[in-house]
């Protein structure tokens, strides 16, 4: 009997290091509905966020180990005392859990960011591990910018780690600077003279700033490595991070080369795609491998006649492979219950009758406005179903005046959830502008602009329209995102939302800074 191919283990960081990119910060209720996604989607490992970071993020990690239960989560931490007591305590109630520590290697981090000789690394990162592993079972231990460490420098920490307790031990191309054949031989090299490597679990961890996140995990997969951390998207610092539908896809299309496994529901695929989308106002390029609008339209007709013949000709996955099973069908306002539960069935999305209720309310006043329903305008009413620009601000009225000769109005009238109700006019250069102004002057928060963006949700005149805002507020961006049938509608609660955001930034703010008085130190020692 041929062996059995091995497993690969999916550790998933959208929550941490996905949501270390700009403007993709996620509130915990989103948090949690993404770790949701990703327990059905079949991961192996949810890395729920950093702990130490702020007090948001301890109370998301703890929520995540409280309320996911299936895959291990995971919890980051620096090898300070504080750091990791933080993880393990957030973690304390997962019923697997982990904690994930790291220290940076390379000369370049050990100079300019620790100052530290080679000696006071290894020292930190064995008391490291050896707290984390008192705490917590199963502890990970991450050499930061590995690729870029000396090899037989970064080998000793690594063997130290493994002496010191950790299980798993995790090579990151911190910067995206490693090339495939070149970070192959660092896994070969580190598997020829580590001791103990073999007793524990190798993975990767890489990079897009070249371009090769997923091309260098692929190729420490074929030298060795048994656990891939990548984010839905690849979102993720910087150029982001291996993108996990890519490097899934990769594995199961080309099994037969990789001869290796992984536990994912590759049909989750799409739908945590698209609500990892939706909740980070990240857009997935049209382009996108797997799981971009394009990644299956066949334009040349040579292609399209091949398909037609047989879809090996130019397809090497299928759309339902990876949940996207799209029709022509369209909804109307005289489409019933059982018809529209089918159709959010067959978009990869499982609701319970409560939220099947709410959502079918907003499809048929949604119907009342417009007369045809498209696959996006039903994606677009459940990825939204639980309302993300909930917060302490809502917009009770709005009223924009707009004219050619004359600069536009707006009124609008906002409720906040400690009692108040505060009505603003402005005007503006347009009505969103006016919207905008009215909103900063009502709630006294004022933002700079960065970017906006409208784009359709579906074809047709009456298509929805999806505003996403990003703005920049005391150094930090924050984005907001929302959808109707009325652009001036959807831009003004998108606003409103960026509002909501950094309301809700500062109150844990106020309280981080309540709890630990001065700031912290970049990496005191256990
Ligand atoms: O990129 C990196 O080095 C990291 C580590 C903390 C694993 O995210
Ligand atoms: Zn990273």
């Amino acid at each position: 009997m041929a062996p059995q191919p091995d497993r690969v283990l999916i550790f998933d960081t959208t929550l941490r290091d996905g949501e270390q990119s700009p403007g993709c910060s996620m509130t915990r209720p989103e948090k949690l509905r993404v770790a949701r996604a990703l327990a059905e989607l079949g991961v192996d490992v949810i890395e729920a966020g950093f702990p130490a970071a702020s007090k948001g993020d301890w109370e998301s990690v703890q929520a995540v180990a409280r309320e996911v239960p299936g895959p291990i989560i995971a919890g980051l931490a620096r090898c300070n005392r504080e750091d990791i007591e933080l993880a393990a305590r957030a973690l304390a109630d997962a019923p697997r859990r982990r904690v994930h520590v790291f220290l940076a290697t390379s000369a370049i981090h050990r100079q300019y960011k620790l100052n530290m000789a080679q000696e006071e690394i290894l020292r930190t990162a064995v008391a490291g591990v050896k707290l984390a592993r008192e705490l917590c079972e199963d502890v990970e231990f991450s050499p930061e910018d590995a690729s870029r460490t000396e090899l037989e420098f970064l080998a000793q920490v690594v063997e130290a780690a493994i002496e010191a307790g950790a299980s798993t031990v995790n090579i990151p191309d911190t910067v995206g600077y490693t090339v495939p054949d070149e970070f192959a031989e660092l896994f070969r090299y580190l598997r020829k003279n580590v001791r103990g490597i073999d007793r524990i679990r190798l993975s990767v961890h890489c990079h897009d700033d070249l371009g090769m996140a997923v091309a260098n995990s692929l190729t420490a997969v074929v030298a060795g490595a048994r656990q891939v951390e990548c984010t839905i998207n690849g979102i993720g610092e910087r150029a982001g991070n291996c993108s996990l539908e890519e490097v899934v896809m990769a594995l199961k299309t080309r099994s037969a080369f990789f001869n290796v496994t992984t536990g994912i529901q590759t049909n989750r695929l799409y739908p945590t795609s698209r609500l990892v989308s939706s909740i980070t106002g990240m857009t997935v390029p049209r382009n996108k491998a797997v799981v971009g609008e394009n990644a299956f339209a066949h334009e040349a007709g040579i292609h399209q006649h091949g398909v037609l013949r047989h879809h090996s000709t130019y397809e090497i996955l299928r759309p339902e492979d990876v949940g996207l099973s799209r029709s022509n069908l369209v909804l109307g306002k005289h489409s019933g219950r059982h018809a529209f539960r089918d159709r959010v069935k067959a978009l990869g999305f499982e609701l319970d009758e409560a939220e099947l209720n709410r959502v079918f309310e907003e499809f048929k006043a949604l119907a009342d406005k417009k007369k045809e329903l498209f696959d996006g305008d039903i994606e677009a009413l459940v990825l939204r179903a639980e309302g993300t620009a909930s917060g302490p601000w809502s917009l009770t009225s709005l009223d924009t005046m707009a004219a050619s000769n004359a600069p536009a109005t707006a009124m609008v009238q906002l409720r906040h959830t400690d009692g108040r109700t505060v009505e603003r006019k402005a005007s503006g250069d347009g009505p969103v502008d006016a919207a905008f102004k009215a909103i900063e002057t009502a709630t006294g928060i004022s933002v700079m602009l960065r970017k906006f963006e409208i784009r359709g949700v579906t074809e047709g005149e009456d298509a929805q329209g999806e505003a996403v805002v990003y703005v920049e507020y005391n150094q930090r961006s924050y984005r907001g995102s929302s959808v109707s049938t009325n652009i001036v509608e959807s831009s003004t609660k998108a606003f409103l939302e960026v509002i909501n955001r950094i309301e809700l930034a500062q109150a844990g703010t106020r309280s981080r800074e309540e709890r630990s008085g001065a700031g912290r130190a970049a990496q005191a020692t256990v």
